[in-house]
């Protein structure tokens, strides 16, 4: 090779590890997947886990070596729901692609799904504006999309955007006036979705419903942040959420739930799913660690930080999706990170319909979950890892790329230590926000490093992140949820076979074609 050539070639391979990070060798810990834990090492190369086994020695000069003795060393976290640089009610989430990526990695989180809005109804265009935001971003996201109207446009819009590696979007059933759907155009939606192979996802609450009691709480002279939860109780959530789940029966699409904040809700996914329905119920670290009192706080600062929709409900309400988690009625956690500041929050001051809805979380999902279900006895390790990291990259479609710690996955790992002890505070945190919903929480066990597509990114107390080094990771359409559905037929409410399977013909019928029963 001339020496040009070899220069050359060795610039692209410094450029591709550099790109891709150092070797790390993990020794000492505790490999936590998924479905078992066990006791290796964890070798680093190029972004990607090279070996996973017992003994491991480092292979190259220069491999960076991390203990991790007596610590789990397990597949970084995958929040599914999150809202960075969103505009909502007059507003913008403080939250951009940086700030919250620097939250996530600090909290352990490696990949989130983010949720984009249409501009003007239009999914292409804002499909342009989330790519421009994610610009900033520092590591790995993939993108939901949201459809507020419906169109044919709409319609072939969502099939051009899971060509370009979205498989998932939401549809919500409330925020009347603004981006709700109804009925009509969440089935066809739901029915677009199927044909796509693509996941259905919902905010379930009666957006009608829901206005009428905003009005009848206001009226009654409630206007702070606990007339926010007083007016959309969880009557509405189990409602909506039994509605779009019997839709997605009708239409033979599966269904993911978003945020399930109740045990109304909860209740009517695991209904579905133990009647065979392919139903997946998100919860939120808000809805598993806080209670609704927090709106009764006589500062409204500190109440107006916990508004968010559905409601942060009461502690029965907790307790009984802590249950749900445990027992598999519900599948995962997500956040629902959707920050604005306090000065945001004031322009809701006099009136809690307009305080911008949404809570923090990226940061400290991990440390959340941990803590109230782990921690406590409820939840092992491995089904930690599960409802963190693993479900989300399963529905998501991209397992075992992501959620796993074998050879060939990602290089998304964080080393944690399951015995120490620290507290939550907004003064420490690395979101641009400037309250906390979790100040002063005392969290059980902690990331102490994160480590991004084979980078170190966050070690003893400090990020170490690029601006723009961040990369979309495309879902795939028909995932798991889809695998085997074409087993259910798409009609099957319609029990004509009881009756003979054929339509009635009956005096002065136009003569049978077959196309009636096609039809059906
Ligand atoms: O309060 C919330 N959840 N804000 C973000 C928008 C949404 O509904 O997910
Ligand atoms: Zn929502
Ligand atoms: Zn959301």
């Amino acid at each position: 090779m001339r020496a040009q050539h070899l220069a050359a070639a060795l610039a692209l391979v410094l450029l591709a590890c550099g790109a891709a990070g150092e070797d790390i060798l993990i020794k000492g810990g505790t490999v936590v997947n998924a479905d078992r834990q066990f006791q290796a090492d964890v070798l680093i190369r190029g972004g990607l886990i090279a070996r996973v086994g017992p003994n491991l020695q480092a292979e190259r000069q220069g491999t960076r070596t991390l203990s991790a003795a007596g610590r789990l060393v397990m597949p970084g976290g995958i929040d599914p729901h999150t809202h960075l640089s969103m505009p909502f009610m007059g507003q913008v989430t403080c939250d951009d692609f940086f700030s919250g990526h620097a939250a996530a990695l600090a909290g352990g989180t490696t990949m989130h799904v983010d949720f984009a809005l249409p501009v003007d109804h239009d999914l292409l265009a804002g499909w342009d504006a989330w790519q421009r935001k994610a610009a900033d971003g520092v590591m790995d996201y993939g993108f939901h999309m949201a459809v507020t109207s419906w169109s044919d446009k709409v319609a072939a819009d969502m099939g051009t955007l899971t060509k370009m590696g979205v498989n998932s979007f939401k549809f919500f059933m409330a925020y009347k006036g603004a981006l709700m759907v109804n009925d009509e155009q969440l089935l066809q939606a739901l029915r677009r979705c199927k044909e796509l192979g693509a996941v259905p996802q919902v905010h379930a609450e009666n957006g009608d419903a829901v206005a009428e009691g905003q009005a009848r709480v206001f009226a009654a002279g409630i206007t702070g942040p606990e007339g926010h939860a007083l007016s959309r109780p969880a009557a509405l959530e189990g409602e909506a959420t039994a509605r779009a789940i019997r839709l997605a029966q009708f239409v033979g699409a599966p269904l993911y739930v978003v945020h399930v904040m109740s045990r109304d809700a909860a209740e009517e996914v695991a209904r579905a799913r133990q009647r065979g329905q392919r139903v997946v119920g998100e919860t939120v670290a808000s809805a598993i660690a806080c209670d609704e009192s927090s709106m009764w706080d006589a500062d409204f600062t500190r109440a107006a930080a916990f508004v968010m929709s559905p409601p942060i409900r009461s502690k029965e309400h907790q307790a009984a999706l802590q249950g749900a988690l445990a027992g598999g009625l519900l599948q995962l956690v997500g956040t629902d990170h959707a920050v604005f500041n306090s000065s945001q929050k004031a322009a809701g001051r006099h009136d809690f319909r307009i305080i911008p809805n949404g809570v923090n979380g990226l940061e400290e999902r991990l440390h959340v979950v941990w803590t109230e279900l782990v921690a406590s006895g409820k939840l092992a390790p491995t089904d930690f890892v599960r409802v963190t990291s693993t479900a989300a990259a399963h529905i998501f479609n991209v397992y075992p790329r992501k959620g796993l710690i074998a050879k060939g996955s990602d290089a998304d790992v964080i080393i944690f230590d399951p015995a120490l002890e620290h507290t939550l505070r907004a003064a420490a945190h690395h979101s641009a926000l400037d309250t906390n919903i979790y100040e002063g929480y005392k969290a059980r066990g902690k990331v102490l490093t994160t480590i991004s597509r084979g980078r170190l990114v966050w070690h003893e107390g400090r990020l170490n992140i690029t601006r723009g080094s961040g990369r979309f990771v495309p879902t795939p359409t028909h995932g798991p949820l889809y695998a085997g559905l074409d087993a259910v037929p798409e009609h099957s409410l319609f029990d004509v076979a009881r009756y003979g399977g054929v339509p009635v013909r009956r005096a002065g019928d136009a003569p049978a074609s077959g196309a009636a029963r096609d039809e059906l």
